[in-house]
């Protein structure tokens, strides 16, 4: 399996290689990275069925060949009955498990991956490949059924507890041992019955099925008997949204990344200019560079965490966060080792040491065109539950909901009032796919990542490595990384970085260890073609023709 591909005729990243393989036999068949963007992402929902999906939402970031650019928001929504303290118990305490905003049908927001899906094939694709010729490949892995990967396998084991007691995930995925549920063996075919048949029904009926057809009746059904509230009014209501990616500047480039209700590329662009402005860097990864960024990260995420929500629902002072006067204060003392408070807070509920929880996909066609995708059920198998007459894995979106103000969510966030529940509201995201363009508009990187919160740093450190220190795409995304999120107040370091946590601790901050990311990324350049990259750390592979 590769992580590194090169070609002229276009290029693909992705987190599995069967979906991989779609993503290019599209762009051979003539299609742009729209519709392999398509294709791949019908095809994560059968064979990454951890963050793959059709069940869930994300962000679609485009950049035509001729410098137009779009994002496509199908971020998840609130259900018409939810309410903005649906869970809290009596005591006002957060519920999490089953009923609560992590485990079962009431974490699940009105999904919105088709609709985005159709929305950019539609608008953007080449009108050369048709939306069945695109869906089709889904139902074949569906139907006919992919090998048991070792890489599926150890993620189901790691949410064994959770996925279980589920029906279809003991069917489907799970074989019955003496020691309990277990990932069905290595190799074993994993054919997909009912999800086969919803993916049929889109590939022949399009979205309108998935909204307010047979699988909108069947999905409402099965989430209502299960006590959730997410309804068949729900799904009719839900739209993919057209927005204006947010554009900035760094060190002589354009940074095309996504607006509100992602948080990741106001942050981004925050930590982008306050960075600029301390250059010259100390040398990468020195206690002092670390040091630099991670002061950037604090406040970058200090600011997510009381300013930002849905900015069609609250006020979002998205111009002011980003006004270069505000970056200027923002970056006054970041160098001169600011103390680091330990705040006496909650501590997260479950960081945890995988990034399976959402996943990015990247694709490059041979005319410059490039598509950045991040999409997710949230949690790893989102609500650990699927819909059993739809074969729909059901996200756990809902916990990306401010649940109660000052509680920490599932990725240890603390999030304001701004970020509440309110119906058919957005919830705030940290998916940042972004395309970085030079000034002869050739893509210098397009990159994304899964990780809750850590995204957005990941999606920092590959630009950092790209853009500032000048490397290669795949030493962008092999290079070491580490996250701050402002509180709680840990700063994470990859192991690579081990070397340097004495000093680290020196300068005041508690560390911690864990890996980071999993970034699918390429770059394109008239002269010499795409080069794409996926993780070392993840199982993805990159593909080039
Ligand atoms: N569900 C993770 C995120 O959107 O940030």
């Amino acid at each position: 399996m590769s992580t590194t591909a090169v070609g002229y005729l276009g290029g693909v990243a992705s987190p599995e290689s069967l979906a991989s393989q779609v993503g290019i036999s599209v762009l051979k068949l003539g299609g742009n990275a729209v519709d392999a963007a398509v294709a791949i992402g019908f095809a994560l929902a059968v064979t990454f069925p951890s963050a793959g999906n059709i069940g869930g939402g994300g962000f679609l970031l485009y950049r035509h060949p001729s410098g137009h650019n779009v994002a496509i928001d199908f971020r998840e929504m609130a259900p018409g009955l939810s309410t903005s303290n649906m869970y809290l118990d009596g005591n006002g305490n957060v519920l999490l498990g089953d009923g609560g905003s992590v485990d079962g049908y009431r974490a699940c927001g009105v999904p919105g991956s088709v609709a985005g899906f159709e929305e950019a094939w539609r608008r953007y694709g080449s009108g050369r490949i048709s939306w069945g010729q695109l869906v089709d490949p889904a139902v074949q892995l569906a139907s006919s059924g992919f090998p048991m990967p070792n890489s599926l396998r150890k993620s189901l084991s790691l949410s064994a507890e959770r996925i279980e007691r589920d029906a279809t995930f003991q069917d489907v995925f799970l074989d019955k041992t003496p020691l309990g549920w277990l990932p069905k063996k290595h190799g074993t075919t994993i054919r997909q019955p009912k999800l086969a048949e919803t993916l049929t029904r889109i590939r022949d009926r399009g979205a309108t099925d998935f909204y307010a057809g047979v699988t909108a009746r069947l999905l409402a059904s099965d989430i209502q008997q299960n006590g959730g509230v997410l309804s068949t009014t729900d799904l009719a209501a839900y739209r993919a949204i057209r927005r204006k990616p947010l554009v900035g500047r760094f060190m002589h480039h354009d940074v095309l990344t996504m607006p509100p209700p992602s948080s990741g590329g106001i942050a981004l662009l925050q930590m982008l200019g306050m960075l600029q402005a301390c250059d010259p860097l100390p040398d990468a990864y020195s206690p002092t560079y670390i040091h630099i960024v991670a002061q950037a990260m604090r406040r970058a995420f200090r600011d997510r965490s009381e300013y930002l929500g849905d900015a069609d629902f609250v006020d979002v002072p998205v111009r002011s966060l980003l006004d270069g006067s505000y970056i200027a204060k923002l970056k006054r003392g970041l160098s001169a080792g600011m103390a680091v408070r330990t705040d006496d807070l909650p501590p997260a509920r479950n960081l945890k040491d995988e990034s399976e929880q959402t996943t990015h996909f990247t694709v490059i066609d041979r005319f410059g065109g490039v598509v950045s995708t991040t999409y997710t059920l949230n949690g790893s198998y989102g609500a650990a539950v699927i819909s059993k007459s739809t074969g729909i894995i059901l996200n756990n979106e809902m916990d990306d909901f401010t649940a109660k103000v000052g509680v920490p969510n599932q990725f240890g966030l603390i999030q304001s009032a701004k970020n509440a529940i309110q119906p058919r509201k957005r919830p705030l995201s940290s998916m940042t796919p972004t395309i970085v363009v030079d000034n002869e508009g050739q893509i210098r990187i397009a990159t994304g990542s899964p990780g809750g919160p850590t995204i957005i740093n990941s999606v920092l450190h590959t630009i950092l490595q790209s853009v500032y220190f000048d490397k290669g795409v795949h030493e962008s995304v092999a290079a070491p990384r580490f996250h701050h999120q402002w509180k709680p107040e840990v700063l994470q370091l990859e192991r690579s970085l081990i070397g340097v946590r004495p000093q680290l601790a020196s300068l005041g901050y508690e560390t911690s260890l864990r890996t980071l990311g999993d970034v699918h990324a390429g770059s394109w350049n008239r002269r010499s073609g795409v080069i794409m990259s996926s993780d070392p750390r993840g199982t993805g592979e990159a593909l080039a023709e």
